[in-house]
């Protein structure tokens, strides 16, 4: 799919921002830890989301998406044992599965998950949890094959901070019956929002101290109405966008800023102010932008999932800025197609000098969803048009991106 797209000289408007694309994948599978019936609300319609509705479907699960009003709804009376559907290598998130899968399953099978390229993105943490809770596995080129005879409560440190591995071990841990202790674990606020749902699900999960969480396993988890949080990286690349060109005005509504400190600490360093109302944030930005010195890493650090965009709206910075991309050090596929437009971007192994720049137009490739949003934020900086393709990465995981950029005065228009 290819788009094309308009310089713009600023950007004025309102959007709603959408729920979040981290936490409805897992709180999904958070669903079949119940035969009850689970509602979600407030789940955006993305690809990944209906690629997960079509792996559950796959499996015999009752599964409705009512997406004009975002309620998915789930019932996991029965499930298959074999997820062997094409979508499971399409998202990384079909990870999740396994965590269920094994709460319901003595033996069962699923092949490879997916996601966007950002380099090697092992699962090893992920197998090292389920091994702890005595759930063997053995891998073949069909996939993965698990068998468990009992599950054991665990005590689990993480040797690296991983959302996916965290979220895994605790829907294991919260039907296994016993005390399991998992340390160094993600505090996302998308890791936070599956807890929520679990406890009011009827798990019993708690913070001992900051990276340390305590399960009480229980035996039966009962159905739920849940509301996904905001998308806090959606909410981010638009702030983003409205910073990447001179004295732009935008609000946003539906966001709860206290969980983007680190977000909107490096936005206001770089010039940026903002006006918070309940959950409105509008961000107003400078004529002239700041230059900054960032590392990602895990929350409540600077999210990677932004490291693009940020990258691309330094190119109008007053000297050089640099970024420390700290959780996937081969996350620069935006650095060739940013180039492509005049890019001035030195990148030496997981650190981005970027130089002020005056960016042409050009024909843009997306490589990955971030990438996709970056490179949307090029084009609106660029002096003259540009060209997208590959939007399909974009489409995993922006809802409504056409929509949602023609009210801010941004038109996005398909070619082919
Ligand atoms: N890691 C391992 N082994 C593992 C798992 C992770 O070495 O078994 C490493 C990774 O290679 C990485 C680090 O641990 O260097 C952290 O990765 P993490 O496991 O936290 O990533 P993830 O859970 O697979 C989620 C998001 C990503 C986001 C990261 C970091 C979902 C579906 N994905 O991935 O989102 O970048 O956390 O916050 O929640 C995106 O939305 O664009 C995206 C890539």
């Amino acid at each position: 799919m290819k788009y094309k797209i308009k310089e713009k000289s600023s950007i004025q408007g309102e959007i709603k921002i959408s729920g979040s694309k981290n936490a409805t994948l897992p709180l999904i599978s958070a669903a079949l830890l119940t035969k009850e019936k689970v509602m979600l609300y407030n789940v955006p319609l993305i690809s990944d989301v209906l690629n997960m509705i079509r792996i559950l479907d796959s499996l015999g699960i009752f599964v409705s998406y009512q997406y004009q009003h975002q309620i998915l709804t789930i019932q996991a009376k029965h499930m298959k044992k074999k997820v062997l559907s094409a979508y499971v290598g399409k998202l990384r998130a079909s990870y999740y599965l396994m965590g269920a899968l094994a709460t319901r399953k003595k033996t069962f099978q699923i092949c490879y998950p997916g996601g966007c390229n950002l380099g090697q993105r092992p699962i090893n943490l992920h197998l090292d949890a389920f091994h702890a809770y005595g759930i063997k596995y053995e891998e073949d080129e069909e996939g993965l094959h698990f068998k468990t005879t009992k599950r054991q409560n665990t005590e689990i440190h993480f040797p690296v901070v991983s959302v996916g591995a965290t979220i895994n071990a605790i829907l294991v841990g919260v039907k296994t019956l016993g005390v399991t202790h998992l340390t160094n674990v993600a505090i996302e606020p998308e890791v936070i929002d599956v807890i929520e749902c679990l406890n009011q699900m009827g798990a019993n999960i708690r913070f001992l101290e900051e990276r340390s969480i305590e399960i009480q396993g229980v035996k039966k988890l009962h159905g739920v109405t849940y509301s996904v949080m905001f998308d806090r990286i959606e909410a981010g690349s638009y702030l983003l966008l409205a910073s990447s060109l001179p004295e732009s005005k935008l609000t946003l509504q539906g966001v709860d800023s206290t969980k983007m400190a680190s977000v909107l600490e490096v936005l206001s360093q770089m010039g940026n102010q903002f006006q918070t109302i309940d959950k409105a944030i509008t961000i107003v930005s400078p004529k002239e932008l700041s230059n900054v010195c960032v590392t990602t890493g895990p929350y409540p650090m600077f999210p990677t999932d932004l490291q693009p965009q940020l990258t691309t709206v330094l190119l109008r910075g007053m000297e050089k800025s640099t970024i420390i991309e700290g959780i996937y050090t081969k996350r620069f596929s935006h650095v060739e197609e940013l180039k492509k437009l005049g890019a001035r971007l030195d990148k030496e192994e997981n650190q981005l000098e970027i130089y002020p720049s005056v960016l042409h137009g050009g024909d843009l490739n997306v490589h990955d969803l971030r990438c996709g949003f970056a490179l949307i934020i090029a084009s609106v900086m660029s002096k003259e048009n540009c060209t997208i393709d590959q939007v399909e990465y974009i489409l995993r995981g922006y809802e409504d991106i056409t929509d949602k950029l023609k009210k801010i005065g941004i038109e996005f228009v398909k070619l082919s």
